[in-house]
């Protein structure tokens, strides 16, 4: 029976762009799918792979930063939508379809479902209070309330739980709470909720029976999920899948006001996102999930297994979702850098685009997180010696390097073509190569790609390689090219290199498909099934051929690039302390007027902007109405500051070696009023105060806060 396979990675918000966790989980998921397109049945047909994904656009973040910005959700989500593909195709992700929740599929599909659940008696609706901003006049989500953390006081803290001590908590038990939009108090309203059933027996048998299902799940997401269970599904809550308007969201049919939780309608959308693609190629989406022979597997991160493993296959249960018997979930940990997670702050963080603008291959981070990944739920560190060392010694040091030591003498001494047959010593290298106590290794290689058992996979591939090296080392070409006589002996050990060379290509053409790509064309191969790994297709295929000129595949890492690669500390600091790129220009040039830097501290000048980009940034004149001390930071002072919204905003910044904080209260300066909100150890900052300072901080200390001139009030824009 032909393999028909529905693959899909999580969603991603589209509120930003995407970070290097969201490029492991997509190599790691492109990976598989690649493995399994290289695959046929019995009668020669190859599997039916189809991989989607698509923006994850409701909620309420998404809707404030477009109202932010002055645009609709969808503008927002247009915008970063229309930045995926150079992450994707930079590092070779392929996608045969990427969608939207916000489509007119998944409104009809969750729509659909959520009436089949309602059919089955799993809707319940119960009136519960909820925090309500009366200038606003919205519901507000957790995250939109804010106050002092009932644990230890802390000001400034969300409605969930407190950053500065970690306590998890209702909103409704924050003290002085205010909304994050207007200030205002928010007061608790009753709200008719809609829940799905969760807590119903039903769910608990299925659930049990399902994630019981040998193979489904890996083990230790069975252990984690039979402990939500409970002994009896005691344990189970039912979940919330209403939000009030306005709600950037799916309306729930038949309740007028009510939206989805993006939570509902995100997973449906793996199913509009194959649903537009089926219509697009003419495929029929309503048979393709019908089809026995059909597997539905997602690719997901370790926080948002809850989502996956309870509700999700509860919904499609009980909404009679065909392929509920098919689904597989593979969870994966997350990625770390230098075993810590990854901050910015620290100069751990590492930016996908950087990565791709340094001009750093794509394939050598491929290969690095896929030799790192293993079936388990398990976290990946990346590091950066480890990173240059693992690829130059084996992509360079052993794969490419059989090609570079061998295929030069076939152009050169035999025209390009290989010899038309091989002797028995070369055959019997090529058997030792490829089998492993009797066993051709391409079988366990294969089995290890399916069980996404990457790690394992490539050190087998690598063995085959040490092996090939092995024959390359002990009949030493480059000698035998020396003397005429030893031509056809140079014949037989170049070629019987290159057979293993393609093999090692074939092998590793899911982590590498560029280079296989450029290989095959070397080679004169059409596209690569896995079926030409098999012993008797390796000798026969390439015996007597004639191959193109070979280029060399692959540079070695400088590890210059690696130290590249990672967020600058000190840049980060500098723009965590306030100071704007856009900015220097004209305040180094002021401060050269000032006659205390020397030319040579002055900061190069950043590369010419447009006046459009200068006008993206919303520089405001700010009151500073208060400021104090951080309790824990030796650099950063918080700033309340007015510009004339009507609210204040919280503003940290990096100046207590340069300002007490008495001094600063009640003077006027700059801010950037439309940076996205970051969130710091010790709250949110909403925006940034802009400060001058020398190229040379060390050289040159001192950092100095704008002050615009007398007759400037709160609020007043900078252009
Ligand atoms: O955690 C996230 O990034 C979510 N946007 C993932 C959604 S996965 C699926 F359910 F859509
Ligand atoms: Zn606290």
């Amino acid at each position: 029976m032909t393999r028909k396979l529905f693959v899909t990675t999580a969603l991603p918000y589209a509120n930003a762009a995407f970070h290097i966790g969201h490029m492991m989980e997509y190599i790691q998921a492109d990976i598989w799918v690649r493995f399994q397109r290289m695959q046929k049945d019995a009668g020669g047909n190859r599997s039916e792979v189809h991989f989607v994904c698509a923006d994850d656009t409701h909620g309420t973040p998404i809707m404030i930063a477009a109202e932010k910005e002055g645009i609709t959700p969808q503008e927002f989500v247009a915008k970063i939508a229309a930045g995926r593909a150079q992450y994707l195709d930079g590092f070779h992700i392929q996608f045969d379809n990427w969608y939207s929740t916000d489509s007119p599929e998944n409104v009809e599909l969750s729509q659909g479902i959520y009436r089949k659940l309602r059919d089955t008696g799993l809707i319940v609706t119960k009136t519960v209070d909820r925090f309500f901003d009366p200038v606003k006049g919205m519901f507000l989500a957790d995250r939109n309330i804010k106050g002092e953390c009932p644990k230890c006081g802390a000001k400034d803290q969300y409605g969930d739980n407190c950053e500065v001590c970690g306590a998890a908590y209702q909103p409704t038990e924050l003290v002085n709470p205010f909304s994050v939009f207007t200030g205002s108090t928010p007061v608790m309203k009753p709200s008719e909720q809609y829940f799905f059933a969760l807590s119903d027996p039903r769910c608990y048998t299925f659930l049990k029976a399902w994630l019981n299902t040998p193979g489904r799940l890996q083990p230790e997401m069975v252990n984690k999920v039979s402990e939500w269970l409970g002994e009896a599904g005691e344990k189970l809550a039912d979940w919330d899948i209403s939000r009030d308007a306005p709600y950037f969201g799916i309306p729930i049919p038949d309740a007028p006001g009510k939206f989805f939780y993006v939570w509902l309608d995100a997973p449906v959308g793996y199913l509009a996102s194959l649903k537009n693609y089926c219509d697009k190629h003419g495929i029929d989406f309503e048979a393709f999930l019908k089809d026995p022979a059909t597997e539905q597997v997602h690719f997901i991160g370790k926080d948002i297994v809850s989502f996956h493993l309870l509700f999700w296959p509860a919904m499609l249960n009980f909404a009679g979702h065909p392929v509920i018997d098919k689904l597989k979930v593979n969870v994966h940990g997350h990625l770390t850098v230098n075993n810590e997670k990854m901050s910015k702050s620290r100069g751990t963080g590492i930016s996908p685009l950087r990565y791709l603008n340094l001009g750093m291959n794509p394939e050598w981070l491929r290969y690095y997180i896929a030799f790192k990944l293993n079936a388990k739920v398990e976290d990946l560190d990346f590091n950066g010696d480890d990173f240059v060392a693992r690829v130059n010694s084996d992509l360079i040091g052993k794969y490419v390097n059989i090609a570079s030591r061998c295929a030069g003498f076939i152009a050169k001494k035999f025209d390009g073509k290989l010899a038309s047959e091989l002797s028995l010593k070369s055959q019997e290298w090529i058997f030792k190569a490829l089998t492993s106590n009797g066993a051709e290794r391409q079988a366990s290689i294969a089995a290890n790609f399916e069980a996404r058992e990457y790690g394992k996979a490539l050190r087998e591939i690598m063995e085959i390689a040490d092996i090939t090296n092995q024959f390359v080392d002990e009949n030493k070409p480059w000698i035998l090219a020396k003397d005429t006589d030893k031509n056809a002996e140079l014949h037989d050990v170049c070629t019987t290199a290159l057979i293993l060379f393609r093999q090692l290509t074939i092998l590793l053409s899911p982590v590498l498909p560029q280079v296989a790509a450029r290989v095959a064309e070397f080679l004169g191969d059409a596209t690569y099934s896995w079926a030409d790994t098999r012993g008797d297709a390796v000798f026969n295929t390439m015996v007597g051929r004639t191959i193109g000129a070979y280029s060399h595949l692959m540079q070695r890492i400088d590890p210059k690039m690696v130290e590249e690669l990672f967020d600058k500390p000190a840049a980060v600091a500098t723009a965590a302390v306030a100071t704007a790129a856009v900015a220097t220009p004209a305040i180094a040039a002021a401060a050269l007027d000032a006659g205390d830097i020397e030319a040579g501290d002055v900061e190069e000048l950043a590369p010419e902007i447009g006046i459009d980009d200068f006008t993206k940034i919303d520089l405001r004149v700010a009151k500073i109405v208060n400021c104090e001390h951080v309790e824990g930071s030796s650099k950063l002072l918080r700033l309340t500051l007015d510009v004339g919204e009507g609210k204040t905003r919280n503003v940290f910044s990096g100046i207590k070696s340069a300002y007490q904080p008495e001094e600063l209260i009640g003077k006027l300066t700059v801010m950037v009023a439309n940076l996205a909100p970051r969130k710091m150890k010790f709250g949110v900052s909403e925006g940034m105060v802009l400060c001058a300072s020398a190229a040379d901080e060390k050289k040159n200390p001192g950092l100095y806060l704008l002050d615009p001139m007398a007759g400037a009030t709160p609020g007043m824009r900078i252009r």
